[in-house]
């Protein structure tokens, strides 16, 4: 049994397969459809349903509120159609659109971060267009294909990823002994956890581990384009040891009036003077509203899970939350999106 899908906005009417989300069809039938983490967290698909009926699996009330679902709107990562249908997927503010590429990369540099992060140079034979704060599919050699986020600025030929090994993670601790002159095969960009650039309100920029890669995208790219609110970069880590590119940050915060650093440790061992404590924590005690602020968010999904629901306590619009949950290709199956 399938489904006609209409989308508007294309010429093209999608047939649509039992159990087959309406993004995946329309993916497939190679329509330049927004999405994001293709799970029901992000909001990047949200659409409007015109007409007929979709099943919607669990998705999350920061992607999707109760009152947009009253008023038509819908996921189509995380929509099954039981009727034929209408939909056109809502107006993004400041939409991406860069085509994918697929490039053969050469490591160039790998450096060791902390304990569990290396830090890699790409390069690509041309140079990758996107958005500060999206990310790539890498498959290392005799891999398989992990996401992993763009950490530099936009402009260049040289690629810039942090990978954190994850303990019995196949990849990421694959990654850790990469080597100069290893070949990389990338494919990207995705995402929609990008830099607004016209955007002038506060900017939150929030990184657990190695989210900070694309926040460190996002921060040096409005830096460097001369964004002049107020922009802090809160970077939450265990312990010290877990802490990198502080001395980069700090110096930017010297550099740069409008931008503030601060890391903050979950589990200090020793003496410090840092903040500690989580991080949704810290942040709540700076902040009474988050109205008309920017908020990125990037790492671990609990981390990202505790700022997004900070942020709706403090009154950040729905809109202004641009979050990309580092799940594993497990979590994702599990949700059953992958
Ligand atoms: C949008 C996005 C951006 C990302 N960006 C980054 C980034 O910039 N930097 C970064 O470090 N990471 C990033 N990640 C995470 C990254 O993609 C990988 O998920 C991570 O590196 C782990 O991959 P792995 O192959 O090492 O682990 P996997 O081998 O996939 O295993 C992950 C975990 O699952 C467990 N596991 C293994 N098999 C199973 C199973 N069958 N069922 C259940 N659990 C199992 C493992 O023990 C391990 O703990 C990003 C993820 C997303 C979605
Ligand atoms: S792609 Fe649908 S909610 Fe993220």
């Amino acid at each position: 049994m399938s489904y006609q899908v209409k989308v508007r906005g294309t010429d093209k009417t999608l047939s649509v397969g039992e159990d087959e989300t309406i993004l995946e069809a329309a993916l497939e039938a190679g329509i330049d459809y927004p999405f994001g983490c293709q799970s029901g967290n992000c909001g990047a698909c949200k659409s409007r349903l015109l007409a007929g009926e979709v099943e919607m699996s669990d998705y999350s009330e920061y992607a999707l509120t109760d009152e947009e679902r009253d008023q038509g709107q819908i996921l189509a990562c995380s929509s099954v159609p039981v009727a034929d249908c209408d939909v056109v997927w809502l107006d993004l503010e400041e939409t991406v659109q860069h085509a994918m590429q697929s490039l053969d990369c050469t490591v160039t540099a790998v450096e060791k971060a902390t304990h569990d992060i290396v830090v890699l140079q790409l390069k690509a034979g041309s140079a990758l267009a996107f958005s500060a704060g999206q990310y790539a599919s890498l498959t290392l050699p005799g891999q398989p294909p992990r996401d992993f986020s763009m950490a530099g600025e936009p402009y260049g030929d040289t690629l810039e990823f942090h990978i954190r090994a994850i303990e019995d993670g196949q990849v990421s601790q694959a990654a850790q002994n990469i080597q100069v002159g290893d070949k990389v095969a990338l494919s990207g960009p995705m995402g929609l956890a990008f830099l607004r650039e016209l955007h002038t309100g506060p900017i939150l920029a929030v990184a657990g581990g190695s989210g900070l890669a694309p926040i460190k995208s996002i921060v040096e790219t409005a830096l460097a384009k001369g964004l002049a609110q107020p922009i802090t970069l809160y970077f939450g880590v265990r312990d010290e040891r877990d802490l990198y590119l502080v001395e980069h940050f700090e110096g930017l915060a010297a550099k740069h009036g409008n931008f503030k650093f601060i890391p903050v440790l979950s589990e200090p061992t020793g003496e410090t003077s840092r903040r500690t404590g989580f991080l949704h924590d810290a942040m709540r005690s700076d902040f009474t509203t988050m109205d008309g602020c920017k908020i990125y968010a990037a790492g671990p999904p609990p981390m990202v899970d505790a700022v997004r629901a900070l942020a709706e306590d403090l009154k950040a619009r729905t809109e202004d939350l641009h979050a990309d949950p580092f799940y594993t290709v497990h979590e994702l199956a599990e949700q059953g999106k992958s």
